[in-house]
């Protein structure tokens, strides 16, 4: 039995009215079509494996936290670092008072807005002679639309950026570097099809774009946009979520023995991620998008769309980006693999390649500690 994981609140998402009815259609077509609610079936292959260590960060909440209780429930040992070590212990506390599981939840402190605390969690990991055979790298924030200033990391990366890419980028290398990775470990990254500007979330409001990296180049740390220029919110989450399919397209090319994917669970209003927007929108958003437009997602279909790309025998893609089309929660666990499939990547990433490898370099050099 696998547990449902609790909504934590309701949030305002970054897709807009335009984009909901855009794609109500497609979505209302697809209702038409659809396949038998398969709800109540389980993930294709990913039962009956022996028990595996995984890594996954953004467990507190959302769909990470779906992902652990799934990892768990199969009897995997699952390491959930988080902030502070009280939001940690909460996921241990949250999964084991509700049932008795078969697997083991390993808590600690990785604040990915600090690279002093990634290397210390690090540390943690090597000292306990740790071995992952996968990595989930889940966790993400978006700042307020309406934000004006942009926030700083520790090291002083604008917050978005510097949480959703740079932080995973350092954690990832720490994690090859002290051999903390087997031969073959699945390394699974969450995106979002806002990366892509043509996308129906990526074509509300600012465009991603990491332009020429002129900001990075010039500013490093200091720059506001990676493009170069002026804070924009919106667009610096969308910025972080096209990093994050750069950062897995690269890690993959670099590393042909690992296997990598990055996904995009689609419009998960009922997460955490977009607690910093305005809370009436919010409301009014979650229920327009998921019982009238029915475009958006549930919790349990983005956690589990992470845990098949994480464990599932059944995906063979190295360097893939997975994604389904609008509304597809309706279909099931048994649809990861036909609802929920390989997908188009953005024109940039397409075409970007010299991109790719030069934002990996920067964040390279950007990451050390001095
Ligand atoms: N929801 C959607 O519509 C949607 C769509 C596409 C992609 N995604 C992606 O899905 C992933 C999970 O998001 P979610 O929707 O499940 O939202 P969520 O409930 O807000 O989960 C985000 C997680 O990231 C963690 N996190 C944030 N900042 C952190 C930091 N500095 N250090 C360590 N952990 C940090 C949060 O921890 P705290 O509890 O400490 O805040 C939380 O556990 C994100 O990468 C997001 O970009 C979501």
């Amino acid at each position: 039995m696998r547990l449902q994981a609790s909504s934590i609140s309701l949030q305002a998402s970054q897709m807009g009215r335009r984009e909901v009815v855009s794609t109500a259609a497609a979505a209302t077509l697809a209702s038409i079509l659809t396949v038998p609610n398969l709800a109540d079936a389980e993930i294709p292959g990913i039962a009956g494996q022996s028990p595996k260590t995984i890594l996954i960060t953004g467990a507190s909440s959302g769909i990470g936290f779906d992902a652990v209780s799934r990892f768990v429930s199969l009897g995997h040992t699952v390491h959930v670092p988080c902030r502070n070590l009280e939001k940690s212990n909460s996921i241990k506390d949250r999964l084991f008072s509700m049932s008795e599981l078969p697997g083991t939840c390993v808590t600690g402190v990785c604040d990915l807005s600090d690279l002093n605390s990634i290397q210390q969690y690090a540390n943690s990991l090597k000292s306990s002679n740790v071995k992952l055979d996968a990595v989930c790298l889940n966790a993400g924030l978006a700042p307020g639309i309406s934000n004006k200033i942009a926030r700083r990391t520790k090291q002083g990366f604008e917050e978005t950026v510097g949480v959703n890419h740079f932080g995973h980028f350092k954690l990832m290398g720490l994690l090859k570097q002290e051999s903390l990775l087997t031969q073959n470990s699945r390394v699974t990254i969450t995106a979002s099809g806002v990366h892509d500007p043509d996308s129906p979330g990526g074509q509300q409001g600012s465009k991603a774009t990491l332009g020429d990296l002129s900001g990075l180049e010039s500013q490093g740390r200091d720059c506001e946009m990676i493009d170069g220029g002026a804070y924009d919110p919106d667009k610096a989450y969308k910025d972080s979520k096209l990093c994050n399919v750069f950062f897995a397209r690269e890690l993959q090319k670099r590393n042909p023995n690992l296997m990598v994917n990055s996904f995009t669970p689609g419009l998960i209003v009922s997460t955490g991620l977009f607690r910093d927007q305005n809370p009436l929108f919010t409301k009014v958003f979650d229920v327009l998008a998921t019982n009238v437009f029915k475009v958006g997602e549930s919790v349990t279909w983005g956690g589990g769309a992470l845990a098949y790309i994480a464990l599932s025998d059944d995906i063979k893609t190295f360097g893939g980006y997975y994604g389904s089309k609008p509304g597809s929660s309706k279909f099931g666990d048994s649809a990861y693999g036909s609802a929920f499939s390989v997908d188009a990547v953005s024109k940039e990433v397409t075409e970007g390649e010299k991109k790719q490898q030069r934002l990996w370099e920067l964040s390279e050099k950007l990451i050390q500690i001095s």
